[in-house]
């Protein structure tokens, strides 16, 4: 406000002598400003630390929370980004550095606990291999077996495979033990996250079929296996980047369109049931970089006990995948409706 105040006792100034010259030169000058202070209000901390003072590594993440603390996990992107030739999209690429864990009891500070799931080198076949995918890890707790398991996004460079893969640990911070990957009823897996419901029964939500379409699909009593029962949703959609949540006994899910590793706009469905029928509504984002949303792609939507639901996105630099960052910005639920702000000016 100071600034605008302070821009039009210039321009009244310059009118009063007459200057037409400088006047213009005002012009031109106070849109640039105007410009370089919009696309900073779009940015979240470009270095965001751990408790030991280093970059946060957790891409692509989601959250587990389990007896009092936050468990981030996300894809360790580090080393040079190179592009795969003859791709038709830019399949910029880093090598595939396993998963990243972090945990927190406030959802600020973030302590690192190490890999949790550790990438294989010199296995060009294998599913965990650095010169392939690993994109897009999430946990949940099952709390028959006792056990803490990781489903993640595995793919050749090329993106051809589109398996499942799963990982199953005894401690919520790793090592997870990587068990095999699955293409859940025969069709393609791709962005994908895991949803747990209150009555204990997880489901896998992955962009299939090319990315035409999400699958919803119930995962076995102990989360290791997809069962037979799913719904293709958001049919022809070309949805990726699911996030899912319930809020007052609604299921809700966030999406992106697929323009790789550049930002578009999201949306997001609604159902009564996880198995649908979901039906898709607009952006939930508003504001300046709604259509972008805010430069950034969704990957979760936690709950923050005492402060509401939080959706995180990530802003990707594509040409140099180890220097993307995160947004991190509050989502309400009125009236049945989503609605995501950036509130950083
Ligand atoms: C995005 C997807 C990311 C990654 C990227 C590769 O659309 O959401 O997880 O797979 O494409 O280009």
């Amino acid at each position: 406000m100071e600034k605008y105040y302070l821009s039009l006792g210039v321009w009244r100034c310059l009118k009063k002598q007459n200057n037409y010259f400088m006047r213009r030169i005002f012009f031109i000058a106070l849109c640039f400003a105007c410009l370089a202070s919009f696309s900073s209000s779009a940015q979240t901390p470009k270095n965001w630390l751990d408790t030991k003072g280093h970059v946060i590594n957790a891409h692509g993440a989601g959250v587990l929370y389990y007896n009092g603390t936050y468990y981030l996990f996300g894809e360790i992107k580090k080393g040079n980004t190179w592009r795969v030739p003859n791709q038709d999209w830019e399949d910029y690429r880093v090598p595939a550095g396993g998963v990243s864990c972090y945990s927190s009891k406030d959802f600020q500070h973030w302590k690192y606990e190490g890999v949790a799931l550790s990438p294989v080198k010199g296995q060009p076949d294998g599913d965990l291999d650095t010169g392939r995918v690993i994109e897009r890890p999430k946990v949940i707790y099952n709390a028959k077996t006792r056990k803490f398991v990781m489903w993640m996004h595995v793919d050749k460079k090329d993106y051809s495979y589109s398996q499942a893969g799963v990982a199953v640990s005894d401690s919520p911070v790793g090592p997870y033990k990587y068990i095999r990957s699955v293409k859940p009823n025969g069709n393609m897996a791709r962005d994908m996250t895991v949803f747990k419901d209150d009555d204990g029964k997880a489901y896998l939500v992955f962009s299939s079929d090319n990315n035409n379409t999400m699958d919803i699909c119930l995962l076995s009593d102990d989360y290791l296996s997809p069962t037979k029962t799913h719904v293709p949703t958001l049919v022809n959609r070309r949805r990726e980047a699911p996030a899912v949540f319930k809020s007052n006994g609604k299921y809700y899910l966030i999406s992106s369109s697929c323009t790789g590793w550049s930002p578009n706009a999201a949306t997001y469905a609604v159902a009564d049931k996880m198995l649908g029928t979901w039906k898709e509504y607009g952006n939930p984002c508003t504001g300046p970089g709604a259509d972008s949303t805010f430069s950034a792609q969704s990957t979760y939507v936690q709950w923050i006990k005492g402060k509401g639901f939080l959706f995180m996105a990530d802003i990707w630099n594509k040409t140099d995948l180890e220097k993307s960052t995160y947004i991190w910005l509050p989502l309400k639920v009125t009236n049945g409706g989503v609605m995501i702000n950036n509130p950083v000016k």
